[in-house]
This record gives C-alpha cells, sequence and structure tokens, in this order.
C-alpha cells in the first residue's frame, strides 16, 4: 500500500516536471515580463555561434547588450581603427530576430584602449585633445548604430569606490575634471537624439554610494545635460541588497524624472568582494541545496520590486546567459565556480527561475 502510494507521488512529480518543461518550451521570461519590461541578456559574439545558446537567448529574452564588443578597448583598439566585428554581428544578430539592443558603454575608466589618454611620445595628453578623442569615438560609434540600438550606457562608474570621496580619481578625471561626464552625455545625445542616454554604475543599493550617485545625477539633470536614465549594475549577492534599500534607490533616482533599469543583474552565491585574492584552503564552491534556496528568495524578491515599479523601470537585463559561463567565475577568486543566474550548466532553469515567473 505504502509502496503504491510513494509510486503514485513519484509519478505526479514526474508530470509536474514535465510540465514545467513544456512551459520552458512554450514561455519565457520575455513573456511572463510582456507587460513590464523587455528583459535582456548580455551577449558575446561567440555565445551567438552557439545552438544551444542561441535557443535559450531566443526563448527567454528581448533584448541584448554587448558583454565587451562595444567598450572603448575592444571596438577603438587604435586612434584610427575601429574593430567593428564583433560588434556589428551582435547587432544583426539582434535586428535578424527582432531584439532590442542597448548599447555598452561610450565611457569607462576600465578597458580602455592603450592609446587613449597618451600622446606620441607617452606623455598625457591634453584637456582638449582627449575630450576631442572622446567626442570622436562617441560620435563614430553612436551614428554607425543609430537606429538599430535604442539606449546607451554613455558614462559607467564614474563614483569613487571610497565612500569619502565624489568622482573616481580615474584618468579622464585627472585629465579633464568633472566635465568628462556631461561632455560624453552631448555628444552622444548629439550624434543620436533618439537614444535612451544612461548613467550605469553598481552598489547602488547601498546606502553611501546611492547619495553619491544621486548627487552626480542631480547635478547633470539640473545642469539640463541630456541624460534620460540610470542604470542600477545590479551585482548582488544572496544577503545584498535588502528590499528596502533596493526600493529607496529606485525611488530615489526616480524622483529626478530620471527612468531606471537593471542592467547587469546576477546574484553571486558568495559575498561581495572586488579585490582578487587567492583561494583558502577548504574553501568550496558548489551550489548547495541552501544557497539555492536563499538565491530563489533573493531573486523573488527583488523581481517583486521589479514588478511593484514597472511604471519607471524599463528594462531588466542580466549579466550572462546561464551558470555554463558567468564573468563571476574566477573574479575575485582564480578557480572558483558561481552560480548567479537563472539558467544552470545545462541551460536549464534553476529553482530560482520559477519563483521569477511566478507572481503571486
Ligand atoms: C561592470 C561593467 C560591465 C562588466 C562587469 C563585469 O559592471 O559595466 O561591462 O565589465 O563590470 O564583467
Amino acid at each position: 500500500m505504502v509502496e503504491k502510494r510513494s509510486l503514485f507521488f513519484v509519478a505526479l512529480l514526474i508530470s509536474a516536471m514535465q510540465l514545467k518543461a513544456q512551459q520552458v518550451k512554450s514561455a519565457g521570461l520575455k513573456d511572463y515580463y510582456k507587460k513590464y519590461f523587455p528583459i535582456g541578456v548580455a551577449v558575446s559574439a561567440g555565445d551567438l555561434k552557439d545552438p544551444g545558446e542561441v535557443a535559450l537567448i531566443l526563448s527567454q529574452f528581448n533584448s541584448l547588450t554587448p558583454e565587451n564588443a562595444m567598450k572603448m578597448g575592444p571596438i577603438h583598439p587604435e586612434e584610427n581603427r575601429y574593430n567593428w566585428r564583433d560588434a556589428d554581428s551582435i547587432v544583426a544578430f539582434a535586428q535578424l530576430h527582432g531584439l532590442k539592443v542597448r548599447g555598452h558603454n561610450l565611457c569607462w575608466h576600465s578597458q580602455t584602449p592603450r592609446w587613449l589618454f597618451k600622446d606620441s611620445i607617452g606623455n598625457l595628453v591634453s584637456k582638449e585633445v582627449l575630450l576631442k578623442r572622446l567626442k570622436d569615438h562617441i560620435t563614430t560609434v553612436v551614428n554607425r548604430y543609430k537606429g538599430k540600438l535604442y539606449a546607451w550606457d554613455v558614462v559607467n562608474e564614474a563614483i569613487d569606490d571610497d565612500s569619502t570621496k565624489f568622482l573616481r580619481n580615474s584618468l579622464w578625471y585627472q585629465i579633464c575634471g568633472p566635465d568628462f561626464i556631461a561632455k560624453a552625455f552631448e555628444y552622444a545625445h548629439a550624434a543620436d537624439p533618439d537614444a535612451v542616454l544612461f548613467y550605469n554604475d553598481y552598489n547602488t543599493e547601498r546606502p553611501e554610494k546611492r547619495e553619491r550617485v544621486y548627487r552626480l545625477l542631480k547635478q547633470l539633470v539640473d545642469a539640463g545635460v541630456p541624460i534620460n536614465a540610470v542604470g542600477i549594475q545590479a551585482h548582488w549577492s544572496l544577503n545584498e541588497p535588502d528590499q528596502k534599500e533596493l526600493v529607496e534607490t529606485i525611488k530615489k533616482f526616480s524622483s529626478l524624472g530620471l527612468k531606471v533599469q537593471v542592467t547587469e543583474l546576477d546574484v553571486s552565491i558568495y559575498p561581495w568582494e572586488k579585490n582578487m585574492r587567492k583561494r583558502q584552503p577548504g574553501e568550496t564552491d558548489a551550489l548547495t541545496p541552501e544557497l539555492e534556496q536563499k538565491q530563489m528568495e533573493k531573486y523573488a524578491e527583488v523581481f517583486k520590486v521589479f514588478r511593484q515599479y514597472r511604471d519607471v523601470i524599463t528594462g531588466v537585463t542580466f549579466w550572462n546567459i546561464s551558470d555554463k559561463h558567468t564573468w563571476l567565475d574566477n573574479y575575485p577568486v582564480p578557480g572558483r565556480k558561481n552560480y548567479p543566474l537563472l539558467f544552470d550548466q545545462n541551460l536549464q532553469p534553476k529553482k530560482a527561475y520559477w519563483k521569477v515567473v511566478d507572481f503571486k
């Protein structure tokens, strides 16, 4: 009798699993969120040659962000040479399949080309020269994709990591002072007046960082700079942000009349760390059932907030497709695997996926 009953439950479980598998085939994140906002994913040109990843992208997402291909280093390796190949192929894929594209990014302190800040004998260039280079770069890149991209991350991460400081002491800042930020937006707007222009940053839910980002945004808005929106990168973890911090950030930024997007979402199973370090002896890296549960709860919580703020949130983008490959593998701990996304290493939906599409 007991055996019969457990057989019955096993059969029930199997049919429930089959039903879920069926649902994955028929509806994706983009369909569940159709009435809310586009659901995007960061991709490389290589991802778009892998049939399994392509199938997952097309079933789940309706917006793409080039993960690296449009950054200044990769796309503009020498002053008089652009490398359009990867960026063009991502944009062509998006056009073929009717996907939106967010451009990422036009001005950042990291992944810059070697030539950018230096003259021919290796000295730092003047402010005039650097702003001219920025203008040429932005004008050329934005023009090329005009009408095919609907948004650009214009300035990325200009706020310092040190909470007692304001703007990051990057070479942009050292050479131009704060002006490069407004200029970047002006150049982008001149090149494509229809593009939605973003300031994009991380840890924006931490109160001290939120205040400094807000201060910058307010300065830009008050000065009439053509900024339309703010990107909350959302490189999060199991304990961060809490719901209140996230809500505060969305409310505060949107109070300036800016739209908000979640631009680089992932939920690391480890606490946030920025500096590279060695893996400690005994430090494990498995996605245990307990961690998977916590990750599911965090994803459920943040998506609930996103849905509540659908009037100001105009997009949610994941940073990478599945746990098969994420930028958080080996970062900041070489040799350590991470599992921050909604799809597992076999491209199958994880527990968190089912919570994200369950609107109860
Ligand atoms: C930042 C950048 C992204 C990406 C991630 C980590 O958030 O905006 O382009 O480089 O770091 O990969």
